[in-house]
């Protein structure tokens, strides 16, 4: 086996939850050490953006996302729209004496760990030549990184459009290491995903579309990104570039073609300012696991095929405003036990998790993370274990893996070729609560789900596939976010399961599958304690 396969089994073996022990972490927060939550460069001058105000019936409807749209030009404003609506704060929560800030997208403890790099084309307002940005989400304005006077911006990112912007993603993995020890880079990954399906939907916003580029060396990513000569604990891991397509549909030949010339990187990263980013912490745990694991998924590129997509089920939109919706959704901590999820949401909810469109079509492959569902109030469905297989293949998969025999029930209100099936019913709350690390919010909402992904196999061709497979997770997680907000409910990520016996139960007994991310949706109780306020009051 390659030295990269048998690094990622390893670790994820290693950082696998018991219910007998959990994965090996720092036991209790150090609050001398906690991490910075922004990074910012230091003297970069900065560019403040346009904000937008929050309004519910502002088009488009949030269904209409998932159809065709107009797309609006790029231009500094629409640049501000995608970030606001993908990256900013979205509101800050206080109580006893400190704050802290949440964003549209969310986090593993809320403690984001990536960072967000622009790269365009001149902008009238933001750079009069082709330039490298760090996004800023505490003031939402761009930094400004390197000015790439004499870059050729079409040829740079041919045979992209040229009417195309790039968006890099980097972890700080600190962040999360700080809090979670050696399962860290698994939350990492989730929240990269998070962070790419936020850009898609924002993206949807504009009438724009996003594609994850095959390119991924990681010298290259840094050197472009400008992250090459960050060194130590808080140094940024570069983990991907995402094409933004303002004219709509993603040209997934050009995606799949599209190569980064090491030389032209080289001359670009001539022009970086010399700003040197801040410090985050004083002093640092070191969980060197964390480095090699990192090290294990390098790779240069990664196969793009373009995902087929689904036909569109025709279903009523309801009249609620994208924009408003993704700034007004939230994690919560405590679930109220009674509120179901309606059936026409469910069915809804469970068809674009299937139609593999917005936002996982970004990841530019076939689905290869199946679904598990805990459900336990959806009108008109009885309470119970249910599966979702993606695909035909990881439907196959599931079936030849699991040793378990089920019902394989399908359900009528699903068009006949969607493979949702009812495997065992029954009262599933306090084993969807058990696997869920004890948390209540898993049994206390309408439903929870289990994400099982096509793991040994996947990793055999790449040790990237650890990375997108945990990115596809993470991008599932978005939707479920946000298809729960469109259904008057609240969801939360949750990535604290105990691994082995979420494979017991589904009776998987080897590597074919294995569980990367536990979702659970419901009606959200708000905590009293805590009060809101807006997400740039200062
Ligand atoms: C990958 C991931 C894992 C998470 N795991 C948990 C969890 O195990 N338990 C929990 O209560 N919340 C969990 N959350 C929710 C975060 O705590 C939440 O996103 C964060 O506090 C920010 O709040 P927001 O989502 O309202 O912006 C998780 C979120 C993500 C993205």
């Amino acid at each position: 086996m390659s030295r990269p396969y048998t690094a990622l089994i390893d670790y994820h073996r290693r950082t696998k939850h018991h219910f007998h022990r959990y994965a090996a972490g720092p036991g209790y927060l150090d609050w001398d050490t906690q991490p910075e939550p922004f990074r910012y460069y230091q003297g970069a001058p900065r560019l403040p953006l346009r904000r937008y105000e929050a309004d519910p019936n502002a088009p488009p409807a949030f269904d209409a996302l998932y159809g065709e749209m107009p797309s609006a030009p790029v231009n500094a404003k629409t640049l501000a729209d995608l970030l606001f609506h993908s990256f900013a704060l979205s509101a800050w929560k206080s109580a006893g004496g400190s704050r802290w800030a949440l964003r549209c997208n969310p986090s593993s403890g809320n403690l984001h760990p990536t960072e967000v790099y622009l790269l365009t084309d001149a902008v009238a307002g933001l750079s009069q030549h082709p330039a490298l940005f760090h996004y800023q989400p505490y003031d939402h304005s761009l930094e400004l990184r390197a000015e790439h006077l004499s870059c050729d911006w079409a040829e740079l990112i041919a045979p992209l459009p040229s009417s195309a912007a790039l968006v890099g993603l980097t972890s700080i993995v600190w962040r999360e290491s700080w809090k979670y020890g050696e399962r860290a880079l698994r939350y990492c990954l989730l929240d990269l995903g998070h962070a790419l399906a936020a850009l898609a939907y924002s993206a949807a916003c504009l009438g724009w579309s996003v594609a994850l580029l095959p390119e991924v060396a990681p010298e290259k990513l840094a050197q472009l990104l400008g992250v090459d000569r960050q060194t130590g604990p808080e140094a940024e891991h570069p983990d991907c570039l995402v094409a933004v397509f303002p004219e709509g549909r993603v040209n997934w030949p050009a995606v799949a073609d599209w190569r980064l010339d090491a030389a032209k990187v080289q001359e670009l990263a001539r022009h970086l300012r010399p700003n040197p980013p801040n410090v985050l912490s004083p002093s640092h745990r070191p969980w060197p696991i964390l480095e090699e694991t990192a090290k294990a998924l390098h790779c240069e590129r990664i196969e793009i095929t373009p995902p087929s997509g689904r036909a569109i089920l025709p279903l009523p939109q309801r009249p609620i405003g994208a924009r408003w919706l993704i700034r007004q959704r939230r994690s919560v901590q405590r679930m109220d036990r009674v509120t179901p999820i309606a059936c026409a949401d469910f069915k809804r909810l469970v068809f674009r998790l299937w139609q593999g469109g917005l936002p996982v079509a970004a990841l530019g492959r076939e689905p290869a993370v199946h679904l598990g569902f805990y459900l336990h109030r959806v009108e008109g469905l009885p309470a119970g274990l249910y599966l979702l297989a993606r695909s035909e293949a990881g439907l196959g998969l599931f079936r030849q893996a699991t040793s378990r025999t089920w019902r394989w029930q399908k359900l009528t209100i699903f068009p006949e070729e969607l493979p949702f099936y009812l495997l065992a019913e029954g009262d599933v709350r306090e084993l969807a609560k058990a696997l869920s690390c004890h948390q209540d919010i898993a049994a206390d909402g309408a439903f929870a789900v289990s994400m099982l992904a096509e793991f040994e196999g996947r990793l055999k061709r790449s040790g990237w596939e650890y990375a997108r497979l945990h990115m596809e997770a993470g991008a599932l997680g978005q939707l479920l976010y946000l298809e729960a907000e469109a259904a008057g409910l609240r969801g939360t990520g949750i990535g604290c399961f105990f691994d082995d016996p979420v494979h017991a139960l589904f009776g998987l007994s080897d590597e074919v599958l294995q569980v990367l991310y536990h979702f659970t949706v419901g009606g959200g109780l708000e905590d009293p304690r805590l009060e809101r306020l807006d997400a740039y009051y200062l």
